[in-house]
């Protein structure tokens, strides 16, 4: 005998992929059934780019030029290099800038993708916006929360799409993971531990001849310009708890230092701290420079099981010895982790039926490279500019995320416990 509740739970999971997209495309407000439908949803669009670095050159444009219809018009960097890279990434007719502002006046885009210094998020985000463009910035939102607070006013006011880059939110992984917790699998959820866990200083090279970039190439490392690891690393992380959560955190507290790295860098490097969510849930975060052992995952826990969440594209369900054995259980895809038993999660391996509608996530994860959640997120950005959609990772998204790991900073620098009031979540 299995209750509605197992059942319901079976014939989920033998869809397979089928759950991660209805996850997908319910949360997206789309299929690719009705985007097909659409006429002109190839259409062209124009885009520039403020920030052709690491993340915007080679994960963002590598990612946006493969999107049918989408075509990088102009080009932004204050750094030559990254600016000549970004150009040949564009491809013929883009025109290069070193002023965003004489960009943004110049060229007629549609949407702007930045992925600058956390600092410069809101001055170009709040300029690309009012200048008329379709915001794509990078995470964490904001350097402030007051800074996030200014984007999504901006937004609002210019009657344009904000989208925030925690691409976590557009992994049918991730929707596959949410769509089992939310039926039960994991029964009561009582704690999550995250964690990013590196061994390495996080300095970049600087050119021996251009000593004078180094606080432009290591942003990362100085107050100024970042929210250090909780910024960096745990807001993606504390997104997800956000989000699987449907809350935000009544309280924070940790510590965090300085104490391997002292190589003139300002921002911790390592952080530890405590959430308290409603309903007595915890959540414990570290992020640490100096041992790798761990990696990186966000693990749910609750009364009858526990769920992995690993690399961005891997998913382990461990059921507790005292959770009553689920029919899809036999069929699921097994291996042995750790010494124990692992359900695996895999939102693309089950066929789908002839004709049955596909999400987003699901028609372009059958294409191999184009799971890759980068290029998910984008999609669903050009389709909402093309489609008049709503953005599911948008600035209140943006914003939660932020104010949840930045009063974790301030609770670390103060060793005092931070109360979160809706102030901070909200404009
Ligand atoms: N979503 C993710 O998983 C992920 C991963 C890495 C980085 N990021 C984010 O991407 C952003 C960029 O990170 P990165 O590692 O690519 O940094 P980066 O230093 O490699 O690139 C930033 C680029 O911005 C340029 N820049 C700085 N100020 C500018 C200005 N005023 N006008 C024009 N260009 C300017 C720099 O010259 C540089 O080329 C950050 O917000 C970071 O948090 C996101």
């Amino acid at each position: 005998m299995y209750t509605e509740h197992e059942e319901l739970s079976r014939r989920e999971f033998i869809k397979g992929v089928g759950v991660a997209a209805a996850a997908f495309s319910a949360a997206l407000g789309s299929t690719a059934a009705a985007q097909e439908a659409k006429a002109g949803s190839d259409r062209l669009i124009r885009v520039g780019i403020i920030g052709p670095g690491n993340q915007g050159r080679k994960k963002l444009m590598a990612n946006a030029v493969r999107i049918p219809g989408v075509k990088f018009t102009a080009v932004c960097d204050i750094q030559s290099s990254n600016l000549e890279a970004g150009l040949e990434v564009a491809g013929e007719g883009a025109k290069g800038y070193e002023d965003y502002r004489e960009m943004l006046d110049k060229e007629d885009f549609e949407a702007c993708i930045i992925a600058v210094p956390l600092n410069m998020h809101a001055p170009l985000a709040i300029a690309a916006l009012q200048a008329g463009k379709h915001v794509f910035c990078e995470k964490q939102m904001g350097r402030t929360i007051e800074a996030c607070k200014d984007m999504l006013r901006a937004q609002r006011a210019s009657g344009k799409l904000l989208q925030i880059g925690h691409q976590r939110r557009y992994n049918p992984t991730y929707h596959h993971a949410l769509k089992l917790m939310k039926q039960g699998v994991l029964g009561e959820i009582t704690h999550i531990r995250a964690l990013w866990h590196r061994n390495g200083s996080w300095r970049r090279r600087v050119p021996n001849d251009h000593p004078e970039l180094e606080r432009l190439i290591n942003w990362r490392l100085y107050e100024e310009s970042s929210a250090g690891l909780m910024g960096e690393l745990g807001s993606h992380q504390l997104d997800v708890c956000n989000w699987f959560l449907d809350s935000t955190p009544l309280a924070v507290t940790g510590f965090g230092g300085l104490d391997y790295w002292k190589d003139g860098r300002e921002v911790y490097d390592n952080v530890n701290c405590v959430f308290e969510y409603p309903n007595g849930v915890r959540i414990t975060y570290t992020s640490i420079t100096t041992n790798a052992y761990d990696d990186y995952y966000e693990q749910i826990m609750g009364t009858e099981g526990t769920l992995i969440l690993t690399h961005e594209d891997e998913g382990l369900l461990f059921r507790e010895r005292r959770a009553e054995k689920l029919l899809w259980e036999k069929m699921a895809h097994k291996e042995e982790v750790g010494g124990k038993q692992a359900i695996v999660l895999d939102a693309s391996a089950t066929p789908k039926k002839k004709g049955e509608a596909r999400g987003p996530g699901e028609a372009l994860g059958e294409k191999g490279e184009q799971e890759d959640p980068y290029y998910l997120e984008l999609f669903d950005f050009f389709r909402c500019i093309r489609e008049g959609g709503e953005i599911f990772c948008d600035g209140e998204v943006g914003l939660r995320s932020a104010a949840t790991c930045l009063l974790a900073n301030e609770a670390m620098e103060k060793r005092q416990v931070i109360e979160f009031n809706e102030e901070h979540f909200a404009v």
